[in-house]
């Protein structure tokens, strides 16, 4: 039986397509999704990959949710934190939920995730964490200081676990993507999509499936070497 693997936010989106990746790889995938029953379904019907509803952004639940997975397929060895919502406003406009909602959805459920798992991963003295930022996180998205916050914090966050749990056969990586074709990228005003596409080098959306590759190859033993690292998938848009 393949290595364990979760991908949270696992059933629509890059995480579908992080979820299939994996399993052609040969892991045993868990799937977390909080609110899409239907989608759910979809996916779990066309992959055969297992699905958990709970909401990452609750440290209880998140407790509960990895115990059902363990129970139900072995130890987590590998971690994807995927989830993430989009509460776009410029900040003169922002609410203070609109805030709130998006640093704990993308960023507390990093910890919360990670603070479960960790442990677990520690005492095996192997693991594979890779959260997936973006790249507003590292160059500021116009109408998103709360998700381009969240986003900057995983990329600290990772780097600071990866620096605590190298010893223990632990990495911990960064993925940032840059514009990818999924529903939360196509709800951007037209006029809007227009001038990011054309300042987009290759000058086209990624695949969420180009995500998912860079996801497989961090999880891999020939990544062992490779932590607290970020991966930028853009297309050119953002070259640090
Ligand atoms: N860069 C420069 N100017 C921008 C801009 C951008 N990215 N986005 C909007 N503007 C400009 C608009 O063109 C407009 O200018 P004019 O008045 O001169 O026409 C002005 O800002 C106000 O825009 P709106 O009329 O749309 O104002 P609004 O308050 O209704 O909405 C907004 C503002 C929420 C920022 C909205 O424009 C929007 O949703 N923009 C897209 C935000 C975005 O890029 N989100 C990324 C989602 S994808 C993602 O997050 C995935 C990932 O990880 C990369």
């Amino acid at each position: 039986m393949g290595r364990v693997a979760v991908v949270t936010g696992g059933t629509r989106g890059i995480g579908e397509a992080i979820s299939m990746g994996m399993q052609e790889a040969g892991y045993q995938v868990a799937a977390v999704y909080a609110g899409n029953d239907v989608k759910a379904k979809e996916f779990s019907d066309k992959t055969g990959i297992g699905t958990y509803k709970f909401d990452v952004s609750d440290f209880n639940q998140c407790e509960a949710g990895i115990g059902q997975i363990e129970n139900d397929l072995g130890p987590v060895e590998i971690l994807v934190n995927n989830a993430g919502i989009t509460r776009d406003a410029t900040l003169h406009k922002m609410t203070p939920e609109q805030w709130a909602e998006v640093i704990q959805t993308d960023l507390t459920s990093c910890f919360n995730m990670c603070r479960v798992v960790i442990e677990g991963m520690r005492s095996r003295t192997f693991g594979r964490i890779i959260n997936i930022s973006s790249m507003n996180g590292e160059l500021g998205g116009f109408g998103q200081a709360n998700y381009s916050a969240a986003k900057a914090g995983m990329i600290g966050f990772s780097k600071a676990v990866a620096r605590e749990d190298a010893s223990k056969g632990i990495t911990v990586n960064v993925i940032t993507p840059g514009f990818v074709g999924t529903e939360m990228v196509l709800t951007i005003p037209e006029k809007v999509m227009n001038s990011i596409v054309a300042g987009i080098p290759v000058k086209r959306l990624g695949e969420p499936s180009e995500i998912a590759r860079g996801v497989v190859f961090l999880a891999s033993d020939d990544a062992g070497y490779i932590t607290g690292s970020t991966l930028d998938i853009n297309g050119g848009m953002y070259m640090i």
